[in-house]
Formats: C-alpha cells, sequence, structure tokens
C-alpha cells in the first residue's frame, strides 16, 4: 500500500489576513489600507538565471502573498463570482505579464486535482481561507500536509502534487480560496498516477494555462 504520511503543518503564517472577513455574499471585508499593485520585488540577482525564470521562490511567496491582500481589500471583487460553488473548482487570473502570472483558485472537497507537475514554472501559493489538503511526491512516496488560511507553500521545479479543499464544516462555509502565482506563466502540466507502491507513471501532458 502507498505509504501515505501525515506532517504536521509547515510553512510560515502571517497576521495581516487575520482580521478579514468574508460576508454573506462571499466579499471579503477587511480594516486593511489599500496597497500597491502586484509587482516583484526589484533587485533579483544575476544567480536566478540559472533557472526557468529571474524571480525566487521568495519573490513568488511575496507575490501571492499580496495578491490574498488585494482580494481581501476588495480589488479584485468585480472578479468574483456572485456565489461559490459548492462542487467544483474555480479560478480567475489576478495579475500576467511575461515573467509570472497570478490566480485565485476556489476549491472544494470533492474536486482533488491529480497528481501533476507545473512543466517549466516554479510556483507558490497563499491559502486565504479555509484549508487545502497537498499530497507530495517525494520519489518514492506521498506525503500530505495540510496547509491553514495564512500558510504558505513554494513549488520548485519537478514538484508533483494533488490538492484539495478539507472538508468544509457547517460552522465555516466560506469557500476555501488560495492565491497562486506562476513563473515563467505556467504554460502546461504533466498528470501522473500511482504505478506500485513507490513509482509514479506519467499519464499525459496538457498544454493549459489553468492553474492547480
Ligand atoms: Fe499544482
Amino acid at each position: 500500500m502507498t505509504n501515505v504520511v501525515p506532517t504536521a503543518r509547515t510553512s510560515r503564517t502571517y497576521s495581516t489576513r487575520n482580521s478579514s472577513t468574508i460576508n454573506s455574499s462571499g466579499r471579503f471585508s477587511s480594516a486593511r489600507a489599500a496597497r500597491s499593485p502586484i509587482r516583484p520585488g526589484a533587485g533579483e540577482d544575476l544567480l536566478a538565471r540559472s533557472t526557468p525564470t529571474r524571480l525566487r521562490p521568495a519573490d513568488l511567496l511575496r507575490l501571492t502573498d499580496q495578491g490574498a491582500a488585494e482580494v481581501i481589500d476588495g480589488r479584485h471583487d468585480h472578479l468574483l463570482p456572485e456565489t461559490w460553488d459548492p462542487i467544483d473548482r474555480w479560478s480567475t487570473r489576478l495579475y500576467s505579464d511575461d515573467e509570472f502570472d497570478v490566480w485565485l483558485i476556489s476549491w472544494t472537497p470533492d474536486r482533488r486535482t491529480e497528481l501533476h507537475d507545473h512543466a517549466g514554472s516554479i510556483g507558490s501559493l497563499t491559502v486565504l481561507s479555509g484549508s487545502l489538503i497537498e499530497y507530495r511526491w517525494t520519489g518514492s512516496a506521498l506525503r500530505s500536509r495540510e496547509l491553514h488560511e495564512g500558510d504558505q507553500a513554494s513549488f520548485p521545479l519537478g514538484w508533483v502534487h494533488d490538492v484539495m479543499a478539507s472538508p468544509v464544516t457547517p460552522a465555516a462555509p466560506a469557500p476555501t480560496l488560495s492565491v497562486h502565482a506562476y513563473s515563467p506563466p505556467l504554460t502546461a502540466m504533466s498528470y501522473y498516477e500511482l504505478n506500485g507502491p513507490h513509482t509514479l507513471r506519467r499519464t499525459r501532458t496538457e498544454l493549459t494555462d489553468q492553474p492547480e
């Protein structure tokens, strides 16, 4: 049987979203002041040019953090649905240029992504509300972790994972949302399935700019 190893929650937690709430119409409310539009930090070093992007994981984490703050501040309300689909995943692009794109994703418990990589892009995410479960391929087994509101994670090249929302309890009906950044912008993904207890088999590669 596949070795699925639970781990303690990881990543850093920030406090800027603790004062945010999601109102009955699904919009965010927050007393936080407006922030500047999404832009990567300046001064990336030349060493990053050995990767497919000059941006580093820390840059992408900053982008998803800022994207989450902008959603909370209401800057992207015009992109949000009237109601959150309780069955299917949903996503919208918050920002895109030649170097990176930033997405907001709504997750549901019954729609896992399948095991996939992000082809030639590195990525990151910030959980905006709710909790995610990620199953990551370690090279010999699947390892799971939960990512809660405020948690962040980054995905280097070759990262293979499956992601879904944790079950939403009646006491917490808010959508499970996360902001993702990819650099270079996402263009393809390969999908995998377990081939025995300790190996993966790639099943297909798709050209896509839709985030997972
Ligand atoms: Fe992914």
